[in-house]
């Protein structure tokens, strides 16, 4: 078989897997070492055909995929890999580009400061910020601390008790002492709680992971020029939405942060990997990571993107972020983002006008926080039931003390048929 027919035959299968996604159950039906039981504890020794991956693909692997591209996905943030970004993974594993250096990929280098300065003008952000991709969050936010510690000398980060664990994470790995502050009744940041004497940085969350709430960052940044801290914005799944101007009102005093992370993965329907990473002060970020040894030395006067993060090697993430802005606008992508955030308002008016049933956050995006009456138990049992039927996936979190149900919608797929139907099984499951 050549290239072009074993490719054609993996096109039709993505492209049939997208038609059907929707009819197979979302969560895997899986038990733990069922897959691997059935895979080869061995490698071939000869080469084998391609259909036969494709095969395998089908017989073995698909049971035992978790459908992130399925409508009825609504678990931690939901998200989905829009057609022209899938085309696009396949053209940058073709030209397997590694970044490093400006030399070793120009227009991979170049193509990523346009996209991330288009992403700024759609989200309406500051001029002139600096930006450059990471693989996740979890890698943007280290970035952003190793540059607000080189920046300030200082050891600590504080951070609400909503904030994602990729904080912790981080400040684990740097060393940096991390303080917790406590949030509002709103599950937002109390400013008059924080002690910034000796902070390096805050992180301030706009979309919290648990109920999607927005710290109050102007305080926030106030906070932060009086004690001479970092600020660093985690947006990883909200940011998205400043592209619909009604949602800007969450962007409030972002202009004024020193980072800030946005997950094109998330809710820019981008596929898996691409976390946009945002400076006004790139300097600091480069102090942190430049470091070019003497096989990387070149004669151009230009600035290689590795020396703004910790990896050397650099996917040409670019190409599907440029092909899913090219291919959506403005106008496709504020389309999408409007209905994820309609559904839920409508998911959102269904659970509170159902006696035995409350929604347990303001909603301000497209994630429902809400419970059953009854015990913590009971409610956890519901999650389990509806998850098991293969219906639909949703995920919970512990809202003061309480186990909570969480309905996250952001799969573009996802239509008022599929956000009825999730209802109707968890009516049934109570
Ligand atoms: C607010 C927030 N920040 C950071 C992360 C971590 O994202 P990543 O998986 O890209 O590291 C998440 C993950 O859901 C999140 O919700």
């Amino acid at each position: 078989m050549s290239f072009r027919e074993d490719g054609a035959a993996a096109l039709e299968w993505a492209a049939q897997y997208l038609e059907r996604v929707g009819d197979l159950p979302v969560l895997a039906q899986v038990a733990p070492g069922d897959i691997r039981a059935q895979l080869p504890a061995s490698p071939p020794e000869s080469g084998e055909p391609f259909a036969d991956v494709l095969r395998d693909l089908d017989e073995i692997l698909l049971p035992g995929i978790t459908h992130w591209q399925s409508p009825r996905f609504f678990a931690y943030f939901a998200v989905s890999a829009a057609e022209p970004g899938i085309l696009a993974e396949l053209l940058a594993a073709t030209l397997n580009s590694v970044a490093f250096l400006w030399r070793t990929s120009p227009a991979s280098t170049e193509l990523e400061a346009v996209t991330l300065d288009w992403v700024a003008q759609l989200l309406g952000l500051p001029d002139g910020w600096h930006g450059h991709i990471e693989d996740t969050a979890s890698t943007s936010t280290i970035a952003a601390l190793a540059a607000a510690r080189e920046a300030t000398g200082r050891n600590v980060v504080v951070c609400s008790e909503h904030a994602h664990s990729s904080v912790d994470k981080a400040a684990k790995l740097l060393g940096l002492e991390l303080r917790k502050a406590p949030a509002d009744d709103d599950f937002r940041l109390r400013v008059d709680a924080l002690e910034l004497g000796d902070a390096a940085a805050v992180v301030a969350t706009v979309g919290t992971t648990s109920i999607a709430s927005v710290d109050p960052v102007p305080a926030i940044a106030d906070a932060c020029d009086a004690a001479g801290a970092w600020l660093h914005v985690d947006a990883a799944y909200a940011g998205s939405a400043w592209v619909c101007p009604e949602l800007r009102w969450s962007q409030e005093g972002v202009a004024r942060a020193d980072s800030l992370v946005v997950n094109a993965h998330k809710w820019l329907f981008t596929p898996m990997d691409c976390s946009l990473l945002w400076t006004s002060r790139p300097d600091d970020l480069r102090r942190a990571f430049s470091l070019v040894p003497e096989y990387l030395r070149t004669s151009e006067e230009v600035d290689s993107l590795s020396e703004y993060g910790p990896a050397l090697g650099r996917r040409f993430r670019s190409l599907k972020l440029w092909a899913v802005l090219r291919c959506y606008g403005r106008e496709g992508l504020q389309a999408r983002i409007r209905e994820a955030v309609r559904l839920a308002k409508l998911f959102e008016g269904w659970v509170s006008a159902e006696p035995g049933w409350e929604v347990c956050a303001r909603r301000h995006f497209s994630l429902v926080c809400f419970r059953h009456e009854g015990s913590d138990e009971h409610n956890e049992e519901i999650v389990e039931r509806v998850n098991r039927s293969g219906e639909l996936f949703l995920s919970h979190t512990r809202l003061d003390g309480r186990y909570v149900l969480r309905l996250a919608i952001g799969n573009e797929r996802t239509t008022e048929n599929d956000v009825c139907r999730a209802w109707e099984a968890l009516r049934t499951a109570r």
